[in-house]
């Protein structure tokens, strides 16, 4: 399967900023190995997706549960559908934390990207509490039984594992350790959607950056990787996609 790289941008930069970086990506994304993503702040979706060209694919930080209604401040999945999106990021830890989603909340809201005719992305992963007590495969598998609709296969799904310990802090889990979780996120996967789990993308997040990408990529039931604060410079990013396997 194709690897996907996708970019974060979470909630920084100004317009101006969003538009040069959006630029620098749009360089390096006619015959790139992996499909690149990039997902802005909602504001900037339009000029973003417009600057982005046809070569990197555009998507949402987040999206509500309801298709349409009365929720001040919220965005719906056909609304990021409808100015280009094709990809929607749910269920990251950030929004975990700042926005007390839980499992039920995120996969109502991953129904809700599948019926607009987005790909959710479902982040998972386990705080450094809970790894140090051995609990992280644990988590993680509460994580997905919970998370992850009907339909979630037929639509490509994409789970992208971020430790929620490793995320802009500059560390990341061994190799080893990655290795490990996403073999049990494959197998969570083929739980609950058999033979088509086997095709889904697993993504890793958390402190990918150039110098550590290229090996993380190697690792079996690596797919690509969610890229936070190196998403921001986009010589960084780039280099993280050209970190892929040949052979992908
Ligand atoms: P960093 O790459 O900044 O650690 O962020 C990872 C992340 O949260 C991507 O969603």
């Amino acid at each position: 399967m194709r690897p996907l790289i996708a970019g974060n941008w979470k909630m920084h930069g100004s317009l101006r900023d969003a538009g040069v970086l959006a630029e620098g990506v749009r360089a390096g994304g006619a015959g790139a190995r992996a499909e690149l993503l990039v997902c802005p702040p909602f504001p900037y979706l339009v000029p973003v997706g417009g600057a982005l060209g046809s070569d990197v694919a555009l998507g949402g930080q987040d999206c509500h549960a309801a298709a349409k209604g009365a929720h001040t401040g919220d965005v719906a999945a056909a609304m990021l559908r409808d100015v280009g999106a094709s990809y929607v990021i749910l269920g990251h830890s950030e929004r975990r934390a700042d926005h007390g989603e839980t499992d039920s909340v995120v996969r109502a809201k991953a129904e809700a990207a599948l019926a607009a005719g987005l790909t959710p992305i479902v982040c998972v992963g386990e705080s450094e509490a809970q790894r140090v007590v051995g609990e992280a495969e644990a988590v993680v598998t509460l994580q997905l039984d919970g998370s992850l609709p009907e339909g979630f296969a037929e639509a490509g799904g994409v789970v992208a594992y971020e430790p929620v310990w490793a995320i802009g802090t500059g560390l990341t889990p061994t190799e080893v350790e990655i290795a490990a979780m996403h073999a049990t996120i494959r197998a969570n996967l083929e739980k609950h959607f058999a033979a088509a789990g086997a095709k889904l993308r697993i993504l890793y997040g958390g402190s990918v950056k150039p110098g550590n990408a290229k090996g993380i990529l190697a690792l079996p039931h690596v797919d690509g990787a969610l890229v936070g604060g190196a998403s921001l410079v986009a010589g960084d990013f780039l280099a993280i996609a050209a970190g892929v396997p040949d052979a992908a």
